[in-house]
Formats: C-alpha cells, structure tokens, sequence
C-alpha cells in the first residue's frame, strides 16, 4: 500500500470521524486500532495455522463406514432394558456392527460386514506397541521387546480414530497401480494433538490451529497419517519393513513394524499424545501368520479349520446384549444410571434377549451365518474408560460388575458379553435375526 492511498485513507477516516461527531482521541484511537487490528490478526494467526492442509482422499478409494447416525444413539431408551423370548412380534436382531481395525482404538460402525475366518474383516488387524527394556539380568544382559499398549494403560487411545478407505474402480482417481488399490485400500489414523502454545512462529502456528480446529467444532486440532492396509510384497521390500515379534498378552506374534510408513514427527507427536514414555509404532499383523486359537474355540477336528485371530485378545469375535449393558447400569451407584456399550468395544450389539441369557448360549445362528459362542468375556479395567472423553473412572463400571458378574467357574473375573468363533463365512448385517440353537455349560479356559 503505497502511503499516498495511505494519507487519502486516514484523511477521510477523520473526515468520517468528524461527521459522526467524534474527535481523534487517545480513546477512539485505542478502540479503532483494537477493532481494525485484531480481527486480522486473529485471521492471519488462523491462515497459519490451516496452512496444514488435510490430505486429499487417497486414490482409487473409498471409505467404509455407517453414514448419519449410530445404531446405538436410542441405545439407552428403556425399551432395550428387558427384552423377551424371541416371537415374530419381537424379534431377537443386530443392533449395530463395530470393527476396530486398530486394538484399543476408536472403532468404526458398519451397516453390515463381511465375516471371515478372523471375524469381522478389517477388525484388529494393527496394534499399536511400545518398546520395553527390562531391568539388566545377573550376568549383565538387557532384553528389550515390543508389547501391545491398550486403554487399560493409556486411555488416550481412545481419542485415535480410524477410517478403512478400500479400492474401488469407481472411486476418483482408481488405476490398479495407484499406491493404495496396490494394497488393499489404505487405513487412516487420525489423534488430537495439542501442542504447548509459545510466542514464536511456531506457537503462532500451533495457536492458528487451534483455532481452526474449534472453530470447525473440534475440541482440539487432529494430526492425521496413512498407512497402506494390506502392504505388497514390492513395497514391504523398498520401504525395508521389519517383521518384529510383538507381544499381545502371553503370545508373541510376528507381526510388520508399519513404522516406517510414518513420519518420525508423526509418530512423536502421537506418542507424546498418548503419554506413552517408551518409542512407540503401529504393527500389523503378518496375514500369512494368523494367531491359532486353542482354548474355548472349536476344536479343528470337529469343524474342519483352525480358528485364528489377528491382533484380538482372544477369540475371532465379540458379541454384546444391550438388555445386560443396561442391567449392569441399573446397579451402578451413580445417577444417571448410564452406561455406553461402547465401553465394551463388542463387535455384534444384539437386542432382544433378556439380560445375561447369552451366558449359557454354545452356538447360535445370526442372519444367515452360524456362530460358535466359545466362551464369556472376562473383563479387565478397560471398560472404566468412557470412549467418549478417554478419561478412566477408578471404579467403575468395574466395581459394580465384580459384585455380581464373576459368574463363570475358570475365572476370577467379572464376565460380559460373549466370544464367538465364525462357523461360516459370510455377510453379517444391521437387523439381522438372532437365534439361539444350542446352550451349553461354559468353563473360561487361560492361555
Ligand atoms: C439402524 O439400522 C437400520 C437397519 O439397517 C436402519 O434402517 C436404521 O435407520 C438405522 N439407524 C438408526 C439411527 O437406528
């Protein structure tokens, strides 16, 4: 602005000034510069901060997903309370279909979902992990391993979100050597990440960020990378993917670092939020070495497969009834007696049923699929963790559980919900019926 335009503005600014009957005072000097100056400002601190762009969606792609509202927003009306046997006027059904293609993380709902060996297609097949070094042995020697990290240690995995973004020639941009039709679709991770705000360019930035972030209704900026879901043998060998053992309770799966598809700035700022102190990285699990299941699962002789798991904790599948959810609310102690099923991460929500009758269930058909219900799920701290704001209770839903829910003889734990193994493979779809075709007596079995 050259200061001819300069003077010419400020001269008819007084000559306004003068009209409205006001004179150039310390006051309105103050009030003028305030309202012209920090309008702007605040402008150009928010252009800073969306310098950062959000990736284009991946070619060739398309994301999956349940569009507009979740099968589980009536989820606490009473009608889902009681339920009753099943009869043609109220029928036993699926109520809502969750996959968690990360362990521990936000999980993603489905109208309706493939169904194979491994349960629900795309369910738990990455892990998150820290690397742990153990305390020196007597002759001097120090072991390190990689371990799973869950809710239970780091509630903050909850605020991970996850989208699965599979191929599809009708999708923009689809050629079969676009990167991610190569690998099956691609995942994307997405954490809110709050960094320390500082009078430099960078807290500017940081601030600007912030700022849009609120102003498009999120609590906090989101920091956002992908990973190929399925990588080729190609790129597995130009990236030099490690396979690293990775320890998921007492099995220690080779699992492929995907580390190295993610920036080292990434992965730092997710750690930090996380608040995980170790180095950290995302594992998948190698689809040509599946977990076996043993324990409870249906033995191979009897239905002709192995059954196997990638990153679950123990069995292919997870089903919940609403009716038991809000029986364990009704004996919280707190108002409001109210409990998202969501804590309990299953992948099947049925309604119907009335409370705990799945505790006896041994096979089960659903839509047109037949199921295995292996055994009870046992419960650790996790439910304590509100998925909503990953803040951890003390106590409960816990507390109230042990109280009336260690029910089953081979554990000590409180058990909800049950483990199922797929006898067929198939489809599985929101309102599909729910039939109960043999009961039978459970005993938890440990690893
Ligand atoms: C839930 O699922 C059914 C069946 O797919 C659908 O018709 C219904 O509109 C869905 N939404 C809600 C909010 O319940």
């Amino acid at each position: 602005m050259s200061s001819n335009i300069l003077d010419d503005l400020l001269a008819s600014f007084r000559k306004f000034l003068d009209d409205v009957g006001v004179g150039l005072n310390p006051l309105t000097i103050g009030v003028t510069l305030f309202v012209l100056l920090v309008p702007p400002l605040l402008l150009f601190i928010l252009a800073l901060g969306q310098r950062e762009e959000p990736l284009p969606p991946p070619p060739g792609c398309r994301k999956i997903g349940l569009i507009g509202k979740s099968n589980l927003s009536d989820q606490y009306s009473k009608q889902y309370a009681h339920g009753s046997d099943p009869s043609p006027a109220s029928s036993w059904a699926v109520k809502a279909l969750f996959i968690y293609p990360i362990k521990s993380c936000s999980g993603i709902e489905l109208d309706k979902s493939e169904v194979i060996r491994t349960g629900l297609r795309y369910d738990r097949q990455y892990t998150l992990g820290q690397q742990v070094t153990g305390l020196p042995t007597m002759e001097g020697k120090v072991k390190s391993e990689w371990t799973f990290i869950t809710q239970r240690t780091f509630p903050r995995l909850a605020k991970v979100e996850t989208e699965i973004w599979v191929s599809d020639p009708k999708a923009p941009g689809y050629s079969e050597e676009a990167e991610y039709v190569k690998s099956e679709g691609c995942l994307v991770v997405r954490f809110p990440f709050l960094p320390d705000t500082e009078f430099t360019v960078e807290g500017l930035k940081a601030y600007g960020r912030i700022l849009a972030a609120r102003l498009s209704g999120k609590p906090e900026p989101m920091v956002e990378f992908r990973v190929p879901f399925n990588p080729p043998q190609e790129r597995i060998r130009n990236m030099r993917y490690r396979n690293v053992e990775v320890k998921i309770w007492k099995d220690t799966p080779v699992a492929l670092d995907m580390g190295c598809e993610v920036p080292e700035e990434t992965m730092e700022k997710l750690r930090y939020t996380l608040g995980v102190t170790n180095p950290i990285s995302l594992f998948r699990i190698d689809t040509k070495k599946y977990r076996e299941v043993f324990k409870c699962a249906p033995k191979k002789q009897e239905v002709g497969f192995q059954p196997i798991i990638g990153m679950a904790d123990s069995y292919p599948m997870h089903i919940l009834n609403l009716a038991s959810v809000h029986n364990v609310a009704s004996n919280l102690p707190k108002n409001p007696k109210r409990l998202n099923a969501l804590r309990y991460r299953a992948n099947v929500y049925i309604t119907g049923p009335p409370a705990f009758s799945e505790d006896d269930w041994a096979k089960a058909r659903i839509g047109d699929g037949t199921y295995h219900i292996s055994c009870r799920t046992t419960r650790c701290k996790l439910p304590n963790v509100d998925p909503e704001t990953a803040i951890a209770d003390r106590n409960e839903p816990g507390t109230t559980m042990r109280k009336y829910r260690v029910i089953d003889k081979g554990s000590q734990s409180a058990c909800l919900g049950m483990q199922v193994t797929p006898l067929t493979e198939g489809e599985i779809e929101v309102g599909d019926e729910v039939e109960v075709l043999e009961e039978g007596e459970h005993f938890f079995l440990k690893e």
